[in-house]
């Protein structure tokens, strides 16, 4: 049976998926809760919607493929007009921490490119202050230990993404660290001092990026709007 959590994501998938019209190019998200929206937009293309898709990660991408989803290289476009993603929290003003599932670098380019960006998320992603996940951060492999020593200088604690003995390495071939800055209460600035440092090729902090979230909650949805 699927449980309440679940349900909520595809609640949340099945309302985001409502936004998409003919003729659109639409950015698929990644993970869990993006792939309930990905399982519908490949019903609705079943059914004859014409859309082109740019997946934001490779396994989002042979999903997008298995279910016949038409995909448009991003270098040849140049906007998206709805994309659809997860997020690991989001606050009241809609900022978020992404890239639990590693592919926060492609989710933000096609975020920044995207006209009106819809997070999906369950119940438990709804946050009064960003940070008690830990915020993801890629790195070239490089420079991992210099900026793990950086972001001691704001108050974080970082730890290289493992999988299993090896380093997770992500679609770009980079690594993620994974940093506990606890409690976010200036995420633009964070953000702004993140982007300061040499090797941080990009990291999880969505600022102004979200049109809109809709989280599942119980049996229903919730819209909120920036
Ligand atoms: C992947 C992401 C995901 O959107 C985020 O981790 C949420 O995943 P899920 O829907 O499985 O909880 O940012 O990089």
């Amino acid at each position: 049976m699927i449980n309440s959590i679940e349900k909520e994501k595809e609640l949340a998938a099945k309302e985001a998926i409502k936004f998409i019209n003919n003729n659109q190019i639409v950015g698929l998200g990644t993970g869990s809760t993006a792939a309930y929206a990905i399982k519908g937009i490949g019903e609705l293309v079943k059914n004859g919607l014409k859309i082109k898709a740019i997946p934001t990660s490779n396994r989002t991408k042979e999903m997008a493929i298995l279910l016949n989803i038409p995909l448009i290289d991003i270098n040849t476009i140049d906007s998206i007009d709805v994309s659809i993603d997860g997020a690991d929290e989001f606050d009241s003003k809609l900022n978020l921490i992404k890239g639990g599932g590693g592919a926060l670098l492609r989710e933000k380019i096609v975020a920044s490119l995207t006209k009106e960006l819809i997070i999906i998320v369950d119940s438990t992603k709804k946050v009064d202050t960003l940070g008690k996940f830990k915020l993801p951060i890629e790195v070239i492999p490089f420079a991992s230990n210099y900026v793990l020593k950086k972001v001691q200088f704001l108050n974080g604690e970082g730890k290289i993404r493992m999988l299993g003995d090896t380093e997770f390495i992500t679609d770009e071939g980079n690594y993620i660290i994974d940093v506990d800055f606890g409690l976010i209460s200036d995420p633009i600035y964070l953000s702004s001092k993140l982007n300061e440092i040499e090797g941080i090729v990009s990291h999880g902090l969505f600022i102004k990026l979200a049109r809109k979230v809709i989280m599942g909650n119980n049996d229903t949805t919730i819209s909120f709007e920036s």
